[in-house]
């Protein structure tokens, strides 16, 4: 009789990792935000997006969808910042998930929200609609970003005045971050508008650009500057084509991880 050598076959990598949902908050009946355990090889840079999503209902194909980080890249866990769209393929399922639920999150982050997708500058303006906003919660949340910029904007323009998700955050929370609260308290501001409700900042950011509302509200000289201004855009496909034009027409020009250059932008969902 011979030995037979039973080859036993490596185990297949699975592309997603599962992970263990740990927190999950919801803003509004079309918003909520969710922290997941982070897988320890996990590495990224703040504003960078991953895949996430859900097991295929009984057997069938995962659902995942792009999904910005909207915790810096230091935390130990990640969070998400999510809408809810009621017969989406993923969110009509994903708005349900409770702690000890598992999603699926894919191992490569990557995107041009980035400050390594930027020259250099002395103002940083994150300029967001609705869930935008996503990304400026990680590189707001950065020590990079306050070493490299001496100020850095916030813009988040939402309908209601209840779509301005982590609005305390912004105007006290982060204050009291113990890696960069004391930055934030001196480098940090918040500027939210809101478009279809009585506000104190109304309307779209793009037209209190024109209008030279922002400015003039941030005591700032008007418009955008090549020599001190860099800026990011995330949000819907119209919002960052007309504001996209805006900046050209200042004279900055878009970088990308291969170019850095004045401004980058990125859809915050396709549509
Ligand atoms: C680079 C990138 C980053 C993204 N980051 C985020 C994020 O951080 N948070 C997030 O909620 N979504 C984000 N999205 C959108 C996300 O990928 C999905 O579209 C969203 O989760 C809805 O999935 P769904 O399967 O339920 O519906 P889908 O079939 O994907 O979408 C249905 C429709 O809903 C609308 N819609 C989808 N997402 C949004 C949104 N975020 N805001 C407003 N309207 C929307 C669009 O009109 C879309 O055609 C991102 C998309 C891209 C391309
Ligand atoms: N309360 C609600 O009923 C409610 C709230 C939130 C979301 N939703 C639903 O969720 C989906 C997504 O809505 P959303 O509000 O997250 O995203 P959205 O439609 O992209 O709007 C987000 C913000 O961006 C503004 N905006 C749109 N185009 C712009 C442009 N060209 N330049 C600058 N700003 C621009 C909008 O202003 P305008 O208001 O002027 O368009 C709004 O304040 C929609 O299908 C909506 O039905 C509903």
């Amino acid at each position: 009789m011979t030995d037979v050598a039973v080859s036993v076959p490596p185990a297949k990598a699975t592309p997603f990792h599962e992970l263990e949902v740990l927190w999950v908050h919801h803003w509004t009946d079309q918003l909520f935000s969710f922290r997941i355990r982070r897988p320890e090889d996990f590495r990224f840079r703040s504003g960078e997006f991953v895949m996430l999503g859900l097991p295929g209902d009984e057997g069938g194909k995962p659902i995942l969808r792009a999904y910005s980080i909207a915790s810096p890249s230091w935390d130990e866990a990640l969070e998400f910042l999510s809408i809810k769209v009621p017969d989406g393929p993923l969110t009509s399922r994903l708005q349900k998930i409770q702690p000890g639920d598992t999603v699926l999150m894919g191992k490569k982050p990557t995107g041009t929200l980035v400050l390594d997708a930027l020259t250099g500058g002395d103002r940083l303006w994150l300029i967001g609609t609705g869930t935008g906003l996503a990304p400026w919660l990680s590189v707001a949340r950065d020590p990079d970003t306050y070493s490299r910029f001496g100020q850095i904007i916030v813009c988040h323009t939402v309908r209601n005045v209840a779509d301005l998700s982590y609005r305390d955050f912004f105007t006290s929370g982060i204050h009291d971050d113990p890696l960069i609260g004391a930055e934030a308290r001196a480098q940090l501001t918040y500027y939210p508008t809101v478009t279809r409700e009585r506000f104190q900042t109304p309307g779209r950011i793009t037209d209190r650009i024109r209008s030279g509302d922002l400015f003039a509200d941030l005591g700032l000289p008007a418009g955008f500057s090549p020599n001190t201004d860099r800026v990011m855009l995330c949000g819907s496909m119209a919002m960052i084509k007309e504001a996209g034009e805006q900046l050209e027409g200042y004279g900055l020009r878009e970088g990308s991880n291969a170019e850095p250059g004045d401004y980058v932008l990125e859809r915050a969902f396709v549509g």
